[in-house]
């Protein structure tokens, strides 16, 4: 596995890699690599001669300090999962590598970035969408893969590709789960033992909540899940929005689009996880 800390070597290399005439698949990522993020390699090794894997903490989309602080930073474990999985080559840059000079593009996502993440976490899809698209440009990949998990910055890319006439195929992947059905996610190691014991609720709710469907209206369903929420003390509520999976906008009713998505963001203590589970399709 070819590994690259500079822009200029990482672009020239992947020119020789088009150049023979190889399909590139990238794969973003922020490191403390687990298995859904293994799954999307595995996918762009399935649909790509050559597969790329970017590790980097990315400082201008996180809104608080002291989450960018704490995020968990595992190279040497990352590398080995990455070896092991066929991927055949990471880019690792700096900070400075990445921002030499401060970047101050403002995207303007419409209403998708109005509500549950970008309300909730200001700056945040700017910062992603400045990232990827840096990115982008230095893989030049024709797939891009990218994970349900997170399916507002998912629908934000793929706006952000289309509005932007950038040649790259986003490829959404399903989310990957632990036994217990808590997603996976980089966050989830920084659980407490009890915090994650607690932690298989969210997703249990969300199954319970889809069963609900059509027989509990809309506004019922989000109250009643916020009440199962507000049982678990060691569990924070922040949202819990039921949209249309096109546009990301809250739905009233359920006849009102064809395809219907819940998306949900808790505390556990000091870690804030999300996840989503498709009502309708
Ligand atoms: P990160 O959180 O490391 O996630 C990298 C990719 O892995 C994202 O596309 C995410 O949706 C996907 N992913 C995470 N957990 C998953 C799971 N349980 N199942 C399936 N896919 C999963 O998302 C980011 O990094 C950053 O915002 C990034 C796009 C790299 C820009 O900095």
């Amino acid at each position: 596995m070819r590994v690259f800390e500079k822009i200029s070597e990482t672009h020239n290399f992947l020119k020789t890699v088009k150049a023979r005439g190889l399909s590139v698949g990238f794969v973003p990522t922020m490191g403390a690599l687990h298995r859904g993020h293994i799954s999307l390699i595995e996918q762009s090794l399935k649909e790509n001669n050559f597969t790329v894997c970017s590790i980097f903490v990315n400082p201008i989309q996180f809104n608080k300090k002291s989450d960018l602080k704490n995020y968990p930073r595992e190279t040497t474990s990352d590398f080995q999962k990455l070896k092991s999985s066929g991927c055949n080559m990471v880019f690792m840059p700096s900070n400075d590598e990445m921002y030499p000079e401060p970047v101050n593009t403002q995207y303007d996502f419409g209403q998708l970035d109005k509500v549950m993440e970008g309300k909730h976490r200001p700056g945040h899809f700017n910062g992603v969408a400045i990232v990827v698209r840096k990115l982008f440009e230095i893989i030049m990949p024709d797939k891009a893969y990218f994970g349900e998990k997170d399916f507002q910055q998912l629908a934000i890319i793929q706006y952000l590709v289309k509005k932007n006439n950038i040649p790259v195929n986003i490829v959404p992947c399903p989310i990957i789960r632990e036994n217990d059905g808590l997603a996976m996610s980089s966050r989830n190691v920084r659980l407490t033992p009890a915090e994650r014991k607690e932690a298989p609720v969210i997703f249990q709710l969300l199954k319970q909540a889809k069963e609900k469907v059509p027989s509990l209206p809309v506004e019922a369903s989000g109250k009643w899940i916020k009440e199962e929420f507000n049982k678990y003390p060691s569990i924070k509520f922040e949202y819990f929005e039921i949209v249309d999976m096109e546009t990301l906008q809250p739905v009233k009713e359920w006849g009102e689009c064809k395809k219907i998505i819940a998306c949900v963001a808790v505390h556990l203590g000091k870690i804030r996880l999300i996840d989503n589970i498709i009502l309708i399709s």
